[in-house]
């Protein structure tokens, strides 16, 4: 007679209950789901599982996969539940429309779960996202980017000194991590006030990734973890450092070192929407959203710009008319810099 035991059959049980549930979920995907009627594969269409495959297990290839199922499906294709592709330029500003054309919410699973709630990137309602946006508008106007230029020139200057210090070691230096030990240290300082420590780091704190984790996680997952502190608790503690001191909007405008988030505490927005905890994420938005990409960024224009020598001399033939001189003391201005065609050419060439 077989003998069974009851863990065994609650195993049965339960692996049962979600086979038929991800049976039917995947035939309502297929058949009554919003976007059903798209055309795509079935299999993507029907379950996320298969995005995973592609960009997990083969490390960010379903971009090739959609590229070929465009070659089939035409240029409108369903990727995977919830997601549509679509390779029509044209299409772009059918879709990316002003608020007083088509009012558009974000979808909040995109990035639900990540730290950010609260602030305006993941806000869902319309309304509020502007409103919640609107503050921060002026530190990225032409006039806010000119108020921080001698902020980030010292910082360059900072870096430069520490290249040409390590100028005849025989060291070799990643500029991966170089530009985001910059790029992180700019927007610490421009955000809260931070000094910079990842451009004075040994290595050009290669880790600084784990500055945007939880701080209890951060403690548990890397033992370095305390001395590095999180990018959550340098942002609460700066803002509850501005909001003790109170200062006027005067005092703060008067000092072109006051952070992004000094004007915020000190401004006329309603109390609730000043919160430490909703602006320490407003600023952990900053940080992560301002390192990863221009450090990328960086590495791609100098990447290019150092192994193709035609690039190289002709920047280094435009820039000696502007840096020429330069011994350290000072940096050259933005305004002069915009001035040069074939380096504004080469920037937009790396955006791009
Ligand atoms: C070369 C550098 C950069 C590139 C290529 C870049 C690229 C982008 C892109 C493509 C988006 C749209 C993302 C989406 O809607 O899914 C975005 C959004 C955003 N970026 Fe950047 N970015 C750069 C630098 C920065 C910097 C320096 C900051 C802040 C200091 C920043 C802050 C943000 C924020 C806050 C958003 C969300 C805006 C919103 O939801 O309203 N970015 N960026």
């Amino acid at each position: 007679m077989a003998v069974t035991s009851p863990y065994l059959s609650l195993f049965s049980i339960t692996i049962g209950i979600y086979c038929i549930y991800g049976i039917g979920l995947a035939i309502y995907r297929l058949t009554f789901h919003p976007l059903a009627g798209f055309p795509g594969s079935k299999i993507a269409a029907a379950t996320g599982w298969y995005e995973f495959y592609y960009d997990v297990i083969k490390r960010g290839r379903y971009i090739y996969k959609i590229e070929e199922w465009h070659q089939r499906y035409g240029p409108i294709l369903r990727i995977n539940p919830s997601e549509l592709a679509i390779h029509d330029p044209t299409y772009y500003s059918e879709l990316y429309v002003a608020g007083s054309t088509r009012r558009t919410e974000i979808w909040p699973r995109y990035r639900r779960g990540i730290g950010f709630d609260g602030s305006h990137t993941m806000t869902q309602s319309h309304e509020l996202h502007r409103k919640r946006r609107k503050p921060l508008e002026p530190f990225f106007s032409r006039q806010g980017i000119e108020r921080i230029e001698p902020s980030i020139a010292e910082e360059a200057m900072l870096l430069d000194e520490r290249l040409n210090a390590m100028r005849g070691s025989g060291r070799v230096v990643r500029l991966d991590h170089v530009f985001s030990a910059f790029a992180g240290d700019v927007i610490s300082r421009i955000c809260c006030e931070s000094p910079a420590t990842f451009i004075q780091d040994e290595e050009f704190a290669p880790h600084w990734i784990v500055r945007m984790l939880p701080f209890g996680f951060l403690l548990k997952a890397y033992p370095g973890g305390a001395g590095f502190n999180s990018y959550r608790l340098l942002a609460m503690n700066h803002i509850a450092d501005t909001k003790s001191q109170n200062y006027s909007p005067e005092k703060v405008n008067a000092n072109a070192k006051s952070s992004i988030f000094r004007h915020i505490v000190s401004s006329d927005m309603p109390e609730s929407e000043r919160s430490i905890e909703r602006l320490s994420r407003e600023a952990m938005v900053l940080l992560g959203a301002g390192t990863a990409t221009t450090a990328r960024t960086l590495g791609f224009i100098c990447y290019y710009t150092l192994s193709n020598p035609r690039i190289r001399e002709r920047l280094t033939r435009e820039l000696e008319g502007v840096m020429g001189g330069y011994d350290g003391g000072k940096a050259p201005r933005w305004s002069d810099l915009e001035k040069l065609e074939y380096l504004s050419a080469v920037i937009k060439e790396g955006l791009r």
